[in-house]
């Protein structure tokens, strides 16, 4: 078999795949033209977005949208994130586009904000997973927005990563987990948030909250008054164990934290303070200034490079509970649960 040297991660790419047909090139690039004519052929695409990569389809190819499923291994009946390079794309989509979701709109976007909006007939049940709403966002990374542009059509993304696993903030987080299933990984760079988008929906005359993410309840509230918070299990994506390193992954109070048995390998994913003696190859502290920011962009990073040390558990804390530390909180949540 014939191999090709990628350059950009210094390992060989094999060129056979089971999920498409032609010869694999550098798995991860920057060539935005090459990424479009791939998801115009009905192939996927990892794109890069501010908050976390998506694994893109075109959302009018029904085999295109299916394969995310089968490549993520994602259930169906949780439905997806479509995104948009405009307004005009995105009243192709919805029956209505009410005025404080046009607020929001205004204010946040193109951003890292999803808002839940009523779904037109002829989307795809699985974008839907059924239901007559729809999630969409224009985002706001450069590379994605010029991808956008040259296609004709919105783009459908979840996280890139295999479901219920970390989510990828760089090209190489999303080749580790999909790189042999996919044919281009568009390296747009580290995501400068590093979480999630935040989920509102817009269904009812009240906006409501549906997941935490990079835009904090504060600052939405701004704009918005007060939000209910209506995380329901199958829409806002909780099904149980998510964000999930394969290591035990446990939060601990600061008190046990200090103690760490001499019988186990391990690892710490600490907010600002360094705990000594544990070494700084197994130790991720996100912000040394304290800053729940650098700590909400550096979490999924960490989790991944912990993950990677043969650690018998890795070990974190509740963040302060404010802004984004509700957020990484949550992660961390989903994170440990069995
Ligand atoms: O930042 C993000 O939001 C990233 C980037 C790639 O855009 N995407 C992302 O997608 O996090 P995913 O699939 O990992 O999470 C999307 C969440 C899921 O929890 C899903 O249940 C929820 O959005 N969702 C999608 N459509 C929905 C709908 N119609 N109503 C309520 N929730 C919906
Ligand atoms: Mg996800």
């Amino acid at each position: 078999m014939e191999l090709v040297w990628n350059t950009s991660l210094q390992k060989c790419s094999k060129g056979s795949n089971p999920f498409h047909s032609s010869f694999q090139i550098d798995v991860i690039g920057k060539d935005i033209l090459h990424a479009v004519s791939l998801l115009k052929k009905g192939e996927l695409v990892a794109i890069p977005t501010k908050t976390v990569y998506g694994l893109a389809a075109n959302v009018w190819n029904k085999k295109a949208v299916e394969n995310i499923f089968t490549i993520k291994n994602r259930p169906h009946d949780n439905p997806l994130i479509v995104h948009v390079g405009s307004i005009s794309q995105l009243l192709s989509l919805v029956t209505s586009f009410p005025p404080i979701a046009q607020r929001l709109a205004e204010k946040f976007w193109p951003g890292a904000l999803t808002l839940i909006l009523p779904s037109k007939k002829g989307i795809s049940p699985l974008i839907t997973a059924g239901q007559s709403t729809i999630a969409i966002r224009i985002p706001d990374h450069a590379m994605t927005m010029e991808l956008l542009q040259k296609l004709s059509c919105p783009l459908a993304a979840p996280s890139a990563n295999i479901f219920g696993n970390i989510s990828p903030t760089t090209a190489f987080h999303v080749d580790a987990q999909l790189g042999e299933r996919l044919p281009y990984i568009l390296d747009g760079g580290a995501c400068c948030l590093g979480l999630e988008s935040t989920i509102v929906s817009c269904i009812s005359g009240k906006p409501v909250l549906n997941r935490l993410g990079a835009i904090t309840e504060e600052v939405l509230e701004k704009v918005v008054g007060k939000l209910s918070y209506v995380s329901s299990l199958k829409t806002a994506g909780k099904v149980g164990r998510h964000y999930s390193p394969r290591t035990v992954f446990l939060i601990k109070s600061m008190e046990e934290i200090r103690y760490i048995p001499n019988d186990k390998k391990v690892g710490l994913l600490v907010f600002s303070k360094p705990i000594l003696p544990i070494t700084s190859s197994r130790q991720r502290v996100l912000s040394l200034q304290g800053s729940l920011e650098e700590a909400g962009r550096k979490l999924f990073s960490a989790m991944h490079y912990l993950d990677q040390q043969n650690l018998d558990e890795i070990w974190t804390h509740f963040f302060p509970n404010k802004g984004l530390g509700n957020t990484i909180n949550e992660r961390l949540i989903r994170a440990s649960q069995d």
